[in-house]
């Protein structure tokens, strides 16, 4: 695996690859790897595309400094991993060669999305989020962009994303499944910063979601809701929100359709994690 720290640099091969048939398949993430990164980058090998994995931890897409700071660092333990699934190219740049002197940082109008949900409790998120994406994209031009169902409303922003800068026609966006413990939870970076009891009760999450999935047809939703938001409290989960959506707008659902997604974001202690669940 090579690893680059200049966007330049890592350009150059990348043109290189582009004159051979092998299609470019792209990982972005904040590191701290675990098998559900892992998982995308096996996504690309099945179909043996050129793997390019990022590591950016984003300062623009934190609402909360501290959690900023605190977001984990195992960069050694990182390259390994990558090394063992087979990962062409690491790119993992310093700040300024992601916000280099000249970036002028544009506003996308992303629409309803970046409002509700995530949006709601971390203004300013998702322009973050589609700052850098946008930049990575540039520099890496994939065929194809791999994502993680776990952020499901961030794969929505991601593909207006790529609406909005007429890149739909050129990269292909991929979501793959949520990668889960045995107990359910979903494997997530933040998850290292939960303490042993934290750890047992942050199942609470998957827990709640299956509730609503297996009485979705007999129970009405405020009730539904209500049910979740009691299992997560039993176990000391803080909740931001539970809600029940249509999966291709997230505009909350008041009872049973076609295409309903379930999303949950609550915190235990000063560890937010969010998952999510489609429910039919
Ligand atoms: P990060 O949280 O590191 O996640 C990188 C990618 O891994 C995302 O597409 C995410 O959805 C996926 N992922 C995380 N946990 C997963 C799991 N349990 N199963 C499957 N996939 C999972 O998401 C980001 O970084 C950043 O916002 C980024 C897109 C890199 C922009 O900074």
């Amino acid at each position: 695996m090579i690893i680059y720290k200049n966007a330049l640099q890592l350009n150059a091969h990348i043109q290189n690859i582009k004159t051979t048939e092998k299609k470019i398949g792209f990982v972005p993430t904040m590191g701290a790897l675990h098998d559900g990164h892992l998982s995308l980058i096996r996504a690309a090998s099945k179909i043996n595309a050129f793997k390019v994995c990022s590591i950016f931890v984003n300062p623009t897409q934190f609402t909360d400094q501290d959690d900023f700071d605190r977001y984990p660092k195992t960069i050694e333990k990182d390259i390994e991993m990558l090394v063992q699934a087979g990962c062409d190219v690491l790119f993992f740049p310093p700040k300024s060669e992601v916000y280099t002197q000249s970036f002028v940082s544009k506003n996308f109008p992303l629409g309803s999305v970046e409002l509700v949900l995530e949006g709601h409790f971390r203004p300013g998120h998702f322009q973050g989020v589609c700052q850098v994406v946008d930049r990575l994209l540039n520099i890496v031009q994939p065929d194809i962009l791999y994502l993680g169902q776990k952020d499901y409303q961030q794969c929505m922003v991601i593909q207006k994303l790529l609406s909005l800068t007429n890149k739909e026609s050129e990269i292909e966006l991929l979501i793959e499944p949520t990668q889960r413990e045995s107990d359910g939870l979903a494997l997530s970076s933040r998850n290292m910063r939960l303490n042993d009891g934290e750890r047992k009760n942050a199942t609470a999450i998957f827990q709640a979601l299956l509730y609503i999935k297996d009485h979705i047809d007999q129970t009405s939703f405020p009730i539904l809701k209500e049910k979740a938001f009691m299992i997560l409290k039993e176990k000391g989960f803080t909740v931001d929100y539970v809600e029940i959506a249509n999966r291709h707008t997230l505009e909350p659902a008041l009872e049973s359709q076609e295409a309903l997604i379930a999303l949950i974001a609550a915190r235990l202690g000063n560890v937010r994690l969010i998952d999510n669940m489609l429910m039919n």
